[in-house]
C-alpha cells in the first residue's frame, strides 16, 4: 500500500512539474512573439499581408511613415505585385481609385462645396454678383461680414472663405481642400449662411407671408434633397452650419441626417442633433485678444468676474441665486447688464483684471463669454451641466478651466472656497495653458494652421469614418446595382434609435 501511494504521489508530482514546465515555456513563447512583433515595429498581425486584400491594409504601413524608409518586402496574392508599388501607383495616378487606398487622404479632408446661388451666402451680405458669378473673386475683394454681435456666429463665413481660399493657397498647414468632383470628396459642404440669415432676415416684410429666412430654408431643403450627392448618402456626409441656436429651425427637422456644426445642443432634441454625429464650434470672441499678456496672479486684482444678462428662462434662476450668494464677497465682480452697448471695452478690461471668469448657463448652455474669457486669459469657471465644448475629443478643458456642478455651486460658500483654494502655481499653470490654446479659437482670413477653422475641419475629419460606416451599412440591402435610398426627409427617428 505504501508503495502504491508513493507511486501515485510521484505521478502527481511529475504531472504538476510537467504542467509547470509547459506553462513557463508557453509564457516565454508568447513573450518572445510579443518582442519580435514590437522590434519589427508592426502594429498588428494584420500587416502581415497574408490576407488577399493586402492592398487595403498596406496603407496602414505607408500612412504616417517616411515613404523612403517604407520598403517592406511583402508577399501579396495578386500576381506578386508588391504591395508598395501598388500603393505607389495609386498615389501617382491620383485618380482616387478605391477610397480606402489613398494614403494621403488621412491628412487633408477633401470637401465638395455646392455651388449654391449667392442669395444663400455672400448675397446675404449685400454682395452683388456679376452675371453668372456664384462666388466672389476673393483674390481681388472679400465682402465683409455683418458687424457687432452678428460676428459671434460668423463660423459659416470663415469656413466658406477657407474653402475658396484653398484653391490657391499652399497646402501646408491646411486641414481641408475644396474638390470639384463630389465622388472624390470626403464630405459635402452646404454653404448656407444660416446664422446671418436668422439674424438679418427673420422679419416678415408685409407683402410676403413668411420671412426670407424661412423661405431660404424651405428652398434649401428642396434643393438638397434633389441633389445626387444627398440621395447617394441620404445626407449623412453633408456638413450644415447652424451655429446660431435659432438658425435652421425649420429645415433642421428635415435635414437631420447630416453633420451639423452648432454652438450647443440646447435647443435640439437628441434625435436631431447629438455629440456622436455633430460638431460643436466655438463662438467668435467679441473682445480683443490680449497680446503680450504679462499680467500674472498678482496683477489681476479681481478674484472672480461675471457680467451678463438675467434670463427669465431656465438658466436665469441659477444666475439669480448665485448673485445672492456672491454679491457681498469682496474682490468678486458680479453684475447684471448686457455687454452689448459700449460695455465691450468694460467687459474686456474686467476680464483682463480678473483671475477667474464665471460662465453660467444662460438660456442656452453655451455663450461667447467663455471664448472672451479664454482670449483674456481669465481662467473660466464653468457652471453649466449640459455644456458641450468645442474640440473636447482632443482638448482637456480641465487643464485651463474649473468646472463646478450647478448643485454644488448653489451651496453656501462652495464657489468661493473652491477658487480661493486654488494656489498661485495652479492658477499660473492654467493661465499658461490658456495662452497656448487660445489660437484654437481664432477665426481669421486667411486661416492659419491650428486656428478655429482648421480645428473644425479636423473635427469633421474625425467623424468621417463613422459617417462612412453609416453610409455603407445603409447600403447592405440595396440590390440590383441601385444605390438609391428612399429619402427620409421629414421622418425623424424616435429618440430611442438615434444611438
Ligand atoms: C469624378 O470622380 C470619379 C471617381 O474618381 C470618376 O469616375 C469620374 O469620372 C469623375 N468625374 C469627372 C467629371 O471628372
Ligand atoms: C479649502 O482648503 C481648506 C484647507 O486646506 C479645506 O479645509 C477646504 O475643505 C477646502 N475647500 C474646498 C472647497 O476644497
Amino acid at each position: 500500500m505504501a508503495h502504491e501511494r508513493n507511486a501515485s504521489s510521484v505521478g502527481r508530482v511529475s504531472r504538476a512539474s510537467f504542467f509547470c514546465l509547459f506553462a513557463v515555456t508557453f509564457t516565454l513563447f508568447v513573450l518572445s512573439w510579443f518582442f519580435v512583433l514590437r522590434s519589427t515595429g508592426r502594429p498588428s498581425f494584420l500587416d502581415y499581408s497574408l490576407i488577399p486584400s493586402s492592398r487595403l491594409f498596406s496603407t496602414v504601413e505607408s500612412k504616417g511613415t517616411d515613404q523612403g524608409s517604407n520598403k517592406v518586402e511583402t508577399f501579396s496574392w495578386d500576381q506578386g505585385v508588391s504591395v508598395d508599388s501598388a500603393a505607389e501607383e495609386d498615389r501617382r495616378s491620383n485618380t482616387g481609385g478605391d477610397k480606402c487606398e489613398d494614403a494621403s487622404r488621412a491628412s487633408v479632408l477633401r470637401v465638395y462645396m455646392y455651388d449654391l446661388p449667392p442669395e444663400y451666402h455672400f448675397g446675404l451680405l449685400g454682395w452683388t454678383p456679376k452675371s453668372g458669378e456664384i462666388w466672389p473673386d476673393i483674390q481681388s475683394h472679400i465682402p465683409g461680414y455683418a458687424g457687432g454681435l452678428n460676428l459671434q456666429h460668423s463660423i459659416e463665413y470663415w469656413m466658406t472663405l477657407d474653402l475658396l481660399y484653398s484653391e490657391f493657397a499652399p497646402v501646408d498647414g491646411r486641414s481641408a481642400v475644396r474638390v470639384h468632383n463630389s465622388s472624390e470628396a470626403d464630405i459635402i459642404f452646404v454653404p448656407f449662411f444660416s446664422s446671418l440669415s436668422y439674424n438679418r432676415y427673420s422679419k416678415v416684410e408685409p407683402p410676403e407671408k413668411s420671412s426670407k429666412n424661412k423661405l431660404l430654408q424651405e428652398k434649401l431643403v428642396c434643393y438638397l434633397t434633389s441633389q445626387k450627392e444627398w440621395i447617394r448618402s441620404n445626407g449623412r456626409d453633408h456638413v450644415i452650419l447652424a451655429h446660431h441656436p435659432n438658425s435652421m429651425v425649420d429645415a433642421r427637422t428635415k435635414l437631420w441626417t447630416c453633420m451639423f456644426i452648432l454652438a450647443d445642443f440646447g435647443r435640439y432634441p437628441p434625435n436631431i442633433a447629438n455629440i456622436n454625429k455633430d460638431i460643436i464650434a466655438p463662438y467668435k470672441h467679441v473682445v480683443q485678444n490680449f497680446d503680450n499678456d504679462l499680467s500674472g496672479f498678482d496683477d489681476r486684482p479681481t478674484l472672480l468676474y461675471f457680467q451678463g444678462a438675467i434670463y427669465r428662462k431656465d438658466g436665469g434662476l441659477v444666475r439669480q441665486e448665485l448673485y445672492y450668494l456672491l454679491k457681498d464677497e469682496k474682490d468678486i465682480h458680479f453684475a447684471f447688464g448686457s455687454v452689448q452697448k459700449g460695455g465691450l471695452k468694460q467687459a474686456m478690461n474686467g476680464m483682463r483684471a480678473s483671475k477667474f471668469c464665471l460662465n453660467i448657463a444662460g438660456d442656452t448652455p453655451s455663450s461667447n463669454r467663455l471664448f472672451d474669457a479664454i482670449v483674456s486669459h481669465c481662467v473660466p469657471v464653468i457652471i453649466s451641466d449640459d455644456i458641450e465644448l468645442p474640440f473636447e475629443d482632443v482638448l482637456d478643458y480641465s487643464e485651463f478651466s474649473v468646472f463646478i456642478r450647478t448643485s454644488d455651486a448653489l451651496k453656501e460658500k462652495f464657489i468661493v472656497n473652491l477658487i480661493r483654494n486654488i494656489t498661485r502655481d495652479e492658477w499660473t499653470r492654467k493661465w499658461q495653458r490658456l495662452k497656448e490654446i487660445e489660437r484654437f479659437y481664432e477665426y481669421q482670413y486667411p486661416s492659419k494652421e491650428g486656428d478655429a477653422v482648421q480645428m473644425i475641419w479636423q473635427a469633421v475629419a474625425r467623424k468621417v469614418p463613422a459617417v462612412r460606416l453609416k453610409i455603407n451599412r445603409a447600403r447592405r440591402f440595396s440590390r440590383f446595382g441601385t444605390r438609391r435610398e428612399k429619402v427620409v426627409t421629414g421622418r425623424i427617428p424616435s429618440p430611442g434609435n438615434f444611438r
